[in-house]
């Protein structure tokens, strides 16, 4: 059992609204709010917040976060597939789950002979994935259901991305990873890293669904606690720097040496204890005041700033550093719920990035600052017409 007896207060963020909860005027006065706090474990070198609100009030029928926004991630996540099809499945009746498969982007990437079930809360993503014939339970991870129960004891994968510090109770969730797989079976999932956070002061990270950030030597620490252990790890690039994590039940598999390698940089980088993260702390406040200022000089100087990519992250920038449409005129995007919606909290109008071609503002905030590469190559005419990128991380 993991508790929170430790969990020491760092940073409050201020009053935020749901990241995804992407608003229609109507809906303006009656719009959710609490207060993020972030804090960090020393028992378990865990960073996370210690407010949040309950999973089903963002993960339901109106969730509207796509993974296939993504030509990016769905190339990754084809990679991730190929890793686990090519390293650990010996034959093709093992059995594999996906915890939060979305759209079915990388569980898609399986043939129908493998035996594959998804897990997606998001009723109205499942669909997507089902429509795909993919077996997907429309509802939270458990190892509960009557569709599971071949899979207890059985299951040689269970994998995730971008979807375990989206789960608060890990106590619930280690226990079912547990009655789920197989003496050989392996847990893997992949999360954004403490590492890359602290180091860009990418603050935006921290939002209502990613409850924790997960650093090596954290979930080396939790899952010690159930009898796993954790075999290897892998930076990858993704979400701004993320970290993938290999987790099998004690003895069963060679830990690899980059476990302790990552710990010990970790430890070198004073990001697993509260006091080193209170430079963290100040780096998020100097940041603030940095956009703010850069902000006003543009609308001095008579510049027209716009947004692009209307991501849960900037929920946690433009309401953190109470950025309104004065300053930032609408956010351009791609997603179809999105769009003639408002930003979360600011009520920043949302515009489809179809528009953006036809009158490009001056200067853009690229709030998906982890897909730059996708956008610049796609918006590549923004520069050759004298426009200019910005966002709070280096581009
Ligand atoms: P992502 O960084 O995955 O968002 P989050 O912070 O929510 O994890 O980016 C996804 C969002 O960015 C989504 O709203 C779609 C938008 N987007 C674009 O508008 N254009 C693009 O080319 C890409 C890659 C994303």
């Amino acid at each position: 059992m993991i508790d929170n007896k430790n969990d020491k207060f760092l940073m409050s963020f201020g009053q935020m609204p749901i990241a995804n909860n992407f608003i229609e005027k109507e809906n303006f006065d009656n719009e959710f709010f609490y207060e993020m706090k972030v804090g960090f474990n020393d028992e378990y070198s865990l960073f996370k917040l210690l407010e949040h609100p309950k999973p089903e009030q963002m993960f339901n029928s109106k969730y509207p976060f796509l993974t296939s926004s993504s030509k990016y991630m769905v190339e990754h996540f084809k990679k991730f597939y190929e890793f686990i099809l090519n390293n650990y499945i010996e034959n093709e009746n093992e059995k594999i789950i996906e915890i939060g498969c979305n759209d079915g982007s990388m569980l898609n990437n399986f043939s129908p002979k493998h035996n594959c079930l998804g897990f997606e809360p998001s009723t109205n993503i499942a669909k997507i994935a089902q429509d795909k014939k993919l077996n997907v339970i429309a509802n939270f991870f458990s190892s509960n259901y009557l569709e599971a129960k071949s899979y207890i004891n059985n299951t040689k994968i269970i994998y995730a991305a971008n979807v375990i510090c989206h789960i608060p109770d890990l106590n619930q969730l280690i226990n079912d990873i547990d009655k789920l797989l197989s003496k050989k079976g392996l847990f893997i999932f992949e999360e954004p890293y403490l590492g890359s956070m602290v180091s860009k002061t990418s603050y935006d990270q921290i939002y209502d669904e990613h409850v924790y950030i997960f650093s090596v030597s954290s979930v080396k620490k939790i899952f010690n606690k159930f009898g796993f252990e954790l075999i290897n790890v892998m930076p990858q690039t993704t979400h701004g720097g993320s970290m993938r994590y290999i987790v099998a039940r004690k003895g069963e598999y060679q830990i690899e040496k980059n476990v302790d390698l990552n710990e010990q940089i970790e430890i070198d980088q004073q990001i697993i204890s509260h006091e080193g993260l209170l430079n963290f702390k100040n780096k998020c406040n100097e940041s603030k005041a940095k956009i703010i200022d850069l902000l006003n000089g543009f609308k001095k100087k008579g510049k027209l700033v716009s947004g692009y990519a209307a991501t849960s992250k900037s929920t946690t920038i433009l309401n953190f550093c109470q950025i309104r449409n004065d300053l930032i005129n609408c956010i351009y995007d791609t997603t179809p719920d999105k769009i003639g919606k408002f930003s979360p909290g600011v009520h920043i109008p949302i515009i489809d990035y179809k528009e953006f071609q036809k009158k490009y503002p001056d200067v853009v905030y690229l709030f998906a600052w982890n897909h730059k590469n996708e956008i610049f190559n796609k918006e590549k005419k923004f520069i050759e017409n004298g426009g200019e990128w910005f966002s709070h991380v280096e581009l």
